[in-house]
Formats: structure tokens, C-alpha cells, sequence
């Protein structure tokens, strides 16, 4: 029988404790979850989709019931190529609903059988998100509350680069 799997899928640049959050809440109903990180050439992220993977891989070390892997294009080829329909999505505050509402109209009008459930995270995780993240590392500030050491460590190293 088929395991009963969601798709989460994101740009994730990076994953934050927000995002690990909602994987664990995931796991709560579905046996897998399986991250897809979107790899988009046009979309010009802080790190490269490897970085990503390795990043949210650390996360869940010594966790069989999460995947991660990458996609490219439409996420509807991505969940028909792989016999999937069922994405998850988080929905930290009301400025979330406008593009999640029109994205999962969209992808139903590819997909018929698409169908997106919304995770409300933890309080304390409703207001980070990555394009925050990023911006405190660029200025060397405290990341402790926000990813892990792995990817702090990843983050400050990006950006002394530069
Ligand atoms: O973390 P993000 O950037 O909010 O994630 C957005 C993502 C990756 C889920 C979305 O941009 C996506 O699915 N992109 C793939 C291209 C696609 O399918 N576009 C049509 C649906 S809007």
C-alpha cells in the first residue's frame, strides 16, 4: 500500500526553525514528508540548491520518515512524475493567504487532483521567514532563535565571503 505522503515544497534559503516547525506537525498526520526544494535558475537565491539540501538534510538527521530532494519547473509535473498530489504549505499570518490562495488555484487548474492542506506553526515561529534570516546574517546578527548551528555557521561564512 501506498504510504500516505505530502509534498512540502519551498524555496527554503534558507530552512528556518519555522519551516522544521511545520515538517514535525506534518509527521503528526501524514507517514512522509517530502521536502522539494525548488532549484529555479531564474530566481536568484543566497544559496545554491546543494547548500539548501545539505542545510534542511542536518535538520533531520537519523529521520527515515523525511526526504528531500529538488524539482525544477511546475511543481504539478513535479507531483504527477512522482505519483503525488497532496502538498502542505504554512500559513503564519493573514499577508500569507493572497499568494497561497492564487497559487493552489493555479496548480488545481493543472492538477485536478491537487490538493494543498495549510499548517499553522507555532506562535513563536509566525513571524520568522528566510528573507528575515537572511537579512541578520547579512548584518551579523543573532541567529540563535531563528536556524541551527549548522546553518548559522553556513549563513555568516555566505556572507563574510562576500
Ligand atoms: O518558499 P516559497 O518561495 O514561497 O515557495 C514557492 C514555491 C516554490 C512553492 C512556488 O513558487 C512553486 O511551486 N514554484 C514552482 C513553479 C510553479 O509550479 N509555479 C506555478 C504555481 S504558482
Amino acid at each position: 500500500m501506498k504510504k500516505n505522503i505530502i509534498v512540502y515544497p519551498g524555496s527554503f534559503d534558507p530552512f528556518t526553525f519555522g519551516h522544521e516547525d511545520l515538517v514535525n506537525r506534518a509527521l503528526n498526520i501524514f507517514d512522509e514528508v517530502v521536502v522539494a526544494v525548488l532549484e529555479n535558475p531564474k530566481k536568484d537565491t543566497l544559496l545554491s540548491v546543494e547548500e539548501r539540501i545539505e542545510i534542511i538534510k542536518n535538520y533531520f538527521k537519523g529521520n527515515d520518515s523525511v526526504k528531500i530532494v529538488a524539482f525544477e519547473g511546475l511543481l504539478v509535473d513535479f507531483l504527477k512524475t512522482n505519483g503525488l498530489n497532496i502538498i502542505m504549505r504554512g500559513m503564519r499570518m493573514l499577508s500569507d493567504f493572497e499568494f497561497e490562495f492564487q497559487m493552489s488555484l493555479t496548480n488545481r487548474r493543472l492538477f485536478k487532483d491537487f490538493e494543498a492542506i495549510y499548517l499553522v506553526p507555532a506562535m513563536k515561529f509566525s513571524f520568522i521567514s528566510s528573507s528575515i534570516v537572511r537579512e541578520i546574517a547579512s548584518f551579523n546578527g543573532d541567529l540563535d532563535e531563528f536556524v541551527n548551528k549548522h546553518t548559522k555557521e553556513i549563513l555568516y561564512e555566505k556572507f563574510n565571503q562576500k
